[in-house]
């Protein structure tokens, strides 16, 4: 999730940037960069760090200039570098853009470009600067404002994937194009000229006055006027709106806390997760990051993950998968436990970290143990340019953007999906049939929309969360790979209510907890339809049978489950390995609620921290 801010007017753009960009660290950063026109030359300055890097640059290099354009950057292709910050010019240098978003397609395009373009990143943001500086080449005559604008749309035809840019000429001053596609952007109304931002916190200060680009427009944006096009180059009639938000209130999109926001941007944040890593034709997932070689892959005996908290629960879900689809034992291991037990571990073993934060010591220290010991060694990370993922011989960022809230949402489930692909790739070369990789592919793509039919229900959630407000216990049950989803839906009730809450396989019960049941200790069942689910109902009816209340997950079209409950939270179906990915959306959801109704602060619960970068 990189962050975007352009202005056009009167001022002088530099200190509109760097203090925009300042309003944008919140949504994460590794390196970032500012490109400044005055008259008919563009100065850049690129720094990798903190914001204030750029600042002091930026201070020093004095940059006049009343157009410009800024980023923050938050690695996806290649490393934090110089080079791969933006903003990134095309092969005259003429033109300078600023890119948020995958173009997945890069490799075909670059092949297309041809070996005379010279790139001086790694990034696909450049290529996308090369292909529009390609378009400008083909257009004959002087570059004017019309000419500019048919040749990015003729090169975001080209584009597949997503994108929020914002891209200015040295021979067309005063003139920006921003256009948007899966990747938001805003633009503001000033009294003094026009600001573009990935969202409205950094233009809050000087207006209120927004209009909301939509996927497929392109804006061209001079100092006093504006118009906006689709890719068939039609004009497209825009609102300006009033928006009310303060500066907090931004930073979380209008959601009440930054868990609620993280929740709801699971489906946007799952599709980056899976974008470009599989091939549905044939039926396999393609984690590049592996680094390994199909004799390499064949060798591996036994995987191991490595993991603490609610991202050892995404890698119970993992070792369901692995087993189920590639046939190869797999162990989750509390990383706290296997750094002090002398695992047994050989050059047969792949293991895994992984970590929402990258940085967690105790996780860190079990990696480097295997990795002593032999081991395959991969990363499954989030933060980019973070320890482990430095520390690793390859792995895949999960690409789930910055999570801010202490209780891990949107982590766990591009964690669970990464995992799932993973799998799917070992699957594939052992045992799984195309015909079964294709299915689950298309049952991967059709996660965001389910998850946001769970989303949409988030008002009943909240209803049956308010009545569990009041009890001082709970059980989470489930059985198979809705076991690990018990696990998660616990820790994320206890860690933000402060609700004491514990989770057991639906069998186990009944070898010693069943003796704490009453009507006052409610069991919160995850019973989805799927193997086990006729067992999972005998767990709920001893349950019942103990007077416990009891609420449960069910799939929809279950009618029978409302016989079990005094609640059901419905949730759509899809093949069983993939089910955590929903259910525990619902569990979220739940938990958020019952904090929210104890009127806990959701986003810092008491004695926790987001990173534990101690033991
Ligand atoms: C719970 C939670 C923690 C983390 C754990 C590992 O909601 O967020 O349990 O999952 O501390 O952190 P990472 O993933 O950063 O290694």
């Amino acid at each position: 999730m990189c962050g975007i801010i352009g202005y056009i007017g009167e001022k002088n753009a530099s200190p509109i940037l760097i203090q925009g960009l300042r309003k944008l660290e919140y949504r994460g950063y590794d390196s970032a960069g500012v490109a400044i026109q005055d008259g008919d030359t563009i100065a850049r300055v690129r720094s990798v760090g903190k914001i204030e890097n750029l600042a002091a640059r930026a201070a020093t290099e004095k940059l006049p200039g009343t157009v410009g354009i800024a980023h923050t950057r938050w690695a996806t292709h290649g490393g934090v570098t110089e080079e791969n910050a933006h903003p990134h010019t095309d092969q005259s240098e003429s033109l300078v853009l600023v890119h948020n978003g995958i173009v997945e397609n890069y490799r075909e395009i670059k092949e297309q470009l041809g070996s005379e373009h010279i790139y001086n990143s790694e990034t696909d943001s450049e290529i996308l600067a090369h292909l529009i500086g390609e378009h400008i080449k083909e257009s004959d005559g002087k570059l004017t404002e019309e000419s500019f604008r048919l040749a990015v749309e003729c090169a975001l035809k080209e584009v597949r994937g997503t994108y929020g840019l914002v891209v200015m000429h040295k021979d067309v001053p005063d003139y920006l194009i921003v256009a948007r596609m899966g990747s938001p952007l805003v633009i503001g109304v000033g009294t003094d000229g026009y600001y573009i931002a990935s969202d409205a916190t950094p233009m809050l200060a000087y207006t209120k006055k927004v209009i909301f680009l939509e996927d497929g427009e392109i804006a061209c944006v001079s100092k006093t006027d504006m118009q906006t096009f689709n890719l068939k180059d039609e004009c497209v009639v825009k609102c300006v709106e009033e928006i009310e938000w303060n500066q907090e209130q931004a930073e979380k999109q209008g959601y009440e806390d930054f868990m609620l926001k993280e929740i709801h941007d699971q489906p946007t944040v799952f599709e980056d997760a899976i974008r470009g890593r599989f091939n549905v034709e044939e039926g396999t997932a393609h984690l590049g990051g592996l680094n390994m070689t199909e004799e390499e892959m064949h060798s591996v005996k036994r995987i191991v993950l490595i993991a603490c908290g609610t991202a050892s629960y995404a890698s119970m879900v993992g070792k369901y998968a692995f087993e189920r689809l590639a046939g190869i034992p797999t162990e989750v291991d509390v990383a706290s436990e296997f750094r002090y037990r002398d695992p047994i571990i050989d050059k047969h073993t792949l293991v895994f970290g992984v970590s929402q934060s990258g940085e967690t010591a105790d996780t860190l220290a079990a990696l480097r143990e295997a990795k002593r010991k032999g081991a395959f060694v991969r990363g499954i990370v989030n933060v980019v340019g973070s320890t482990i993922a430095r520390e690793t011989d390859g792995g895949t960022y999960i690409h789930a953007g910055p999570e801010l809230a202490v209780a891990s949402t949107k982590a766990y489930t591009n964690m669970v999906a990464i995992l799932l692909l993973y799998a799917l790739q070992f699957g594939r070369l052992k045992r799984v049939a195309l015909a079964t990789g294709e299915r689950m592919l298309h049952a991967l793509l059709e996660i965001p929309q389910k998850m946001n039919e769970i989303l949409d229900t988030a008002e009943q959630i909240k209803t049956i969360a308010k009545v569990y407000a009041n009890y001082d216990h709970m059980f989470f049950i489930g059985r198979g790979i809705n076991y690990p989803v018990a696990l998660e839906g616990s820790i994320k009730l206890k860690e933000i209510s402060y609700i004491h809450s514990e989770a057991y396989p639906g069998g186990e019960l009944k070898h010693g907890p069943m003796a704490l049941l009453s009507e006052n200790f409610p069991v919160f069942g995850i019973m989805t339809k799927d193997q086990l689910y006729d067992k999972m109902r005998s767990n709920i009816e001893e349950v019942r049978a103990r007077k416990a209340p009891v609420i449960l997950i069910a799939s929809q079209g279950d009618d029978t489950a409302k016989e079990l409950g005094e609640h059901v939270m419905y949730t759509p179906k899809t093949m069983e390995l993939l089910q955590p990915l929903l259910n525990t959306v619902i569990l979220q959801l739940f938990s958020y609620y019952v904090a929210k109704e104890l009127g806990r602060d959701v986003d810092r619960p008491r004695n926790l921290a987001k990173s534990v970068t101690v033991e």
